[in-house]
């Protein structure tokens, strides 16, 4: 009888953890990726998103992680008497793209937005949510990056000067659109972009957020990663398994940004736990632009599964120092240069014990891939203008 009792409370209890076993949670950890926006803008085409895949596998991204393949703005076309919404004739099938995006081991993301147009004008979901929603269920998307843009007018129209109540109509919007997804039965990760407005990591998750850009467009120079990356202090705590700031996607291999930058770039994302987008021409891949996106050990503290975002914990001048606790009980430890000189960091300490490490703690040079044992706050920093040095202690 005992025995019995105890096998029920063992089934009762052990039922929840079955079940949450059998929808695993939608991007545990930050989304990795690419993004057609950054390089081909309004351009893109159905046949550069299938050379994107091919390309995501033949250059290792694939194998560092890199799964979403997102088509951003401007593959929609118009919608039919019924509302169903067609595609342009720069996508002529999207489901045979999705099934070959599939059949490569990859997902296949879509953009649209609350308002009646998108931001490059094109048709967006509107009244049409839920049809749009099993539109996307339908082709087999897996990924939704859900633009606020032309709602602003709706908003602006319906509420002139009320700024509460044109918050309330975009959550309630960002919502909506949550809901029609849940319906639809796919897991589809949900990507809100609003660039930040009414402080959106605090209620970005209560929509069903499972990222929230937290600012206006990244740009391809470094100026705009280092006002990005500045402006997400203080963020952290709104970020975990499921819920992710989004500082915009990476412009590395983008631009004139030289190797220091782009490091630099990458590695800020990686500290603030970031969904990694690239967003280059795959087309122009460099060894060298792949090394900065592929690098497992960078990429292994961006999708480090306590996913704690890293916070600022010293500045002085241009120089920054930046921590990020990791799952293994380690740290990560980022110091970056964001001024136009090499700095000699000469009597500033490195401050290990605010940033978390504690002693005995063995760091290693992640870009460096390089083990300089147990170091302390007088351990000589020298760095090049716009340039980082990634620490990873452990114990
Ligand atoms: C906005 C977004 C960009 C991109 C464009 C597309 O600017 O912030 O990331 O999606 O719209 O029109």
């Amino acid at each position: 009888m005992r025995r019995l009792a105890l096998s029920l409370i063992a089934l009762v209890t052990l039922l929840p953890v079955a079940r949450a076993q059998s929808k695993p949670m939608l991007a545990a950890t930050p989304p990795m990726g690419w993004n057609s926006w950054n390089w081909f803008a309004g351009k893109v085409t159905q046949e550069d998103v299938k050379q994107a895949a091919d390309l995501i596998v033949s250059s290792g991204m694939r194998d560092a992680g890199y799964v979403y393949v997102n088509i951003d703005d401007t593959w929609e076309g118009k919608r039919d008497a019924s509302g169903v919404l067609h595609t342009n004739e720069k996508f002529p099938d999207m489901k045979g793209l999705a099934d070959y995006v599939h059949s490569k081991g990859l997902k296949l993301g879509i953009y649209s937005g609350p308002g009646d147009q998108t931001c490059a004008h094109y048709e967006a979901s509107l009244g049409h949510e839920q049809q749009d929603a099993d539109l996307y269920a339908s082709w087999g998307i897996d990924y939704l990056k859900y633009d606020l843009c032309g709602f602003r007018t709706k908003m602006n129209a319906d509420a002139p000067n009320d700024k509460l109540k044109q918050n309330a109509m975009m959550r309630d919007a960002y919502m909506k659109m949550h809901d029609a997804l849940v319906k639809t039965g796919r897991p589809i990760v949900y990507s809100l972009c609003q660039y930040g407005f009414d402080s959106v990591w605090q209620w970005g998750a209560e929509v069903g957020g499972n990222l929230w850009r937290t600012t206006d467009d990244v740009k391809e120079n470094f100026p705009s990663i280092a006002l990005i990356a500045n402006s997400n202090v203080g963020l952290g705590k709104y970020a975990g398994p499921g819920h992710w700031n989004d500082p915009d996607m990476l412009e590395v291999g983008n631009g004139k940004l030289t190797l220091d930058e782009n490091r630099t770039h990458m590695g800020m994302w990686a500290m603030l736990a970031a969904p990694l987008l690239a967003g280059n021409n795959l087309t122009k891949l460099t060894s060298e632009i792949t090394g900065v996106l592929t690098n497992r050990e960078v990429i292994a503290i961006d999708q480090d599964s306590l996913g704690r975002q890293a916070e600022r914990v010293y500045q002085e001048g241009p120089v920054q120092i930046w921590s990020r606790p990791l799952a293994d009980g380690g740290r990560a430890l980022a110091i970056i240069n964001f001024g136009e000189d090499t700095t000699f960091l000469r009597g500033i300490p490195l401050h290990l014990k605010e940033a978390g490490v504690t002693t005995g703690m063995k760091a290693r040079d992640v870009w460096a891939a390089k083990d300089l044992g147990a170091i302390k706050d007088d351990y000589k920093v020298v760095l090049r203008r716009h340039e980082m040095l990634l620490l990873r202690f452990s114990k």
